[in-house]
Parts: C-alpha cells; sequence; structure tokens
C-alpha cells in the first residue's frame, strides 16, 4: 500500500520547517511593512514563504467581507485555514491582519500545532493615528467611516505573544532581526 504524501515529506525537498508568523495590530502599526521586510529577508536566507496580507486578500479571497465583528471574525477563519494548508505545503506563511479578536487568533494557532508564532505589533494608538498612512483614522474620527478598530471597534491585545515588537520605538532592520533571532533560538531556522 503507498502512503499519502504528508507535510514532512513536502517541507523536506525545501529543506525547511513550515510555521506560520503572524503579526496583529492595530491598522497603521507596521504590520505590512514588516511582514515584506521579513518576507525579503527570509527569501534571501533561501527560505519559500508566502504571505498572507489582510488589505490583499480583502480585493479577493475575502472580498465579500466587511468590518462587523462577524466578518471579522470570518476573515480571520479564512486566513488561519489558508495558512495551515500552506503549512502543509511546506511552505513558511506569514500573515499580516489586524485580527483583533483573540478567540480567532488562538483558533488559527490550534490548527497548525505548535507551528505558530504571533507577532504583537504593538504600536500605540496615538501613533498609527498619526501616522494615518490612508486618511482612515481622519475619517473614523469624523464618523465617516464605522467599526473602525482603536476607533469604535475592540482590539483584544494578545495576552501570551511570542513576540511584542512596537514599530515606532525600532527600525524595521532591528525588528526582522528580533524575529530571526527568535526563529533561530526556537530551531524554526
Ligand atoms: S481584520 O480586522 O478583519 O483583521 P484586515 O487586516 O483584514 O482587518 O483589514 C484591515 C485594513 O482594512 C486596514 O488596514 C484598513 O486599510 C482597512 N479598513 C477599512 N475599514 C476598516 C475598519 N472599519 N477597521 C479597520 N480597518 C479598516
Amino acid at each position: 500500500m503507498t502512503l499519502p504524501v504528508d507535510r514532512c515529506q513536502r517541507a523536506s525537498i525545501k529543506h525547511q520547517e513550515p510555521f506560520v508568523i503572524w503579526f496583529t495590530g492595530l491598522s497603521g502599526a507596521g504590520k505590512s511593512t514588516l511582514a515584506e521586510a521579513l518576507e525579503r529577508s527570509l527569501l534571501a536566507a533561501g527560505r519559500h514563504t508566502y504571505l498572507l496580507d489582510g488589505d490583499r486578500l480583502r480585493q479577493g479571497l475575502n472580498r465579500d467581507l466587511g468590518f462587523s465583528q462577524s466578518d471579522r471574525r470570518e476573515n480571520i477563519r479564512r486566513v488561519g485555514e489558508v495558512a495551515a494548508l500552506m503549512v502543509e505545503a511546506g511552505l513558511i506563511v506569514i500573515a499580516a491582519l489586524i485580527s483583533p479578536f483573540r478567540a480567532e487568533r488562538d483558533s488559527a494557532r490550534a490548527l497548525v500545532q505548535g507551528r505558530f508564532i504571533e507577532v504583537f505589533v504593538d504600536t500605540p494608538l496615538a501613533v498609527c493615528e498619526q501616522r494615518d498612512p490612508k486618511g482612515l483614522y481622519r475619517r473614523a474620527r469624523v464618523g465617516l467611516i464605522s467599526n473602525f478598530t482603536g476607533i469604535d471597534s475592540p482590539f483584544e491585545a494578545p495576552l501570551a505573544a511570542e513576540l511584542c515588537i512596537d514599530a515606532s520605538r525600532c527600525t524595521v532592520e532591528v525588528a526582522v532581526q528580533q524575529i530571526h533571532d527568535y526563529l533561530r533560538s526556537h530551531h524554526a531556522l
């Protein structure tokens, strides 16, 4: 009888350990910037990665979803499922979405059993609001957008994230180095 191909076999031809690095934090905290820089550095180190970015996924896979609590829960659930499939395919998955709810982040974690590294991009709301790269905080403050995270929609900060990074207090390079150090010391790289 022939056995089905499993995750270890898929990963072994890539010479890597598959896992998920999940960035959570407010809009404008720096998740996408960090995720992109991390992906570039992992690629340079010869790793096969894939970046699941909330903004991008909302143009395709999740374009039917809005920003109500139930739509956000579904958004996180789908990204968690896709990330788990990619881990089965042997990839290092980087997810960057606000993912404001603890329960759904924990469900995503449970799907990949021990292969989930939660990075809380803990940039203060005041800094995110001051940066306001898309002008969304300004619009939320004057009531043109509702259910905006940090303004009139909650963000449940992680209680036990593997890493916390305040992107207003360090450079992108230093933050990426911190993640690499974590991965190396936990035998993920
Ligand atoms: S999540 O809460 O469901 O995880 P996701 O990361 O996919 O959010 O999308 C967040 C992005 O959508 C923000 O960076 C911002 O550009 C945009 N956005 C539009 N409306 C909102 C809103 N009401 N709250 C938060 N982000 C919004």
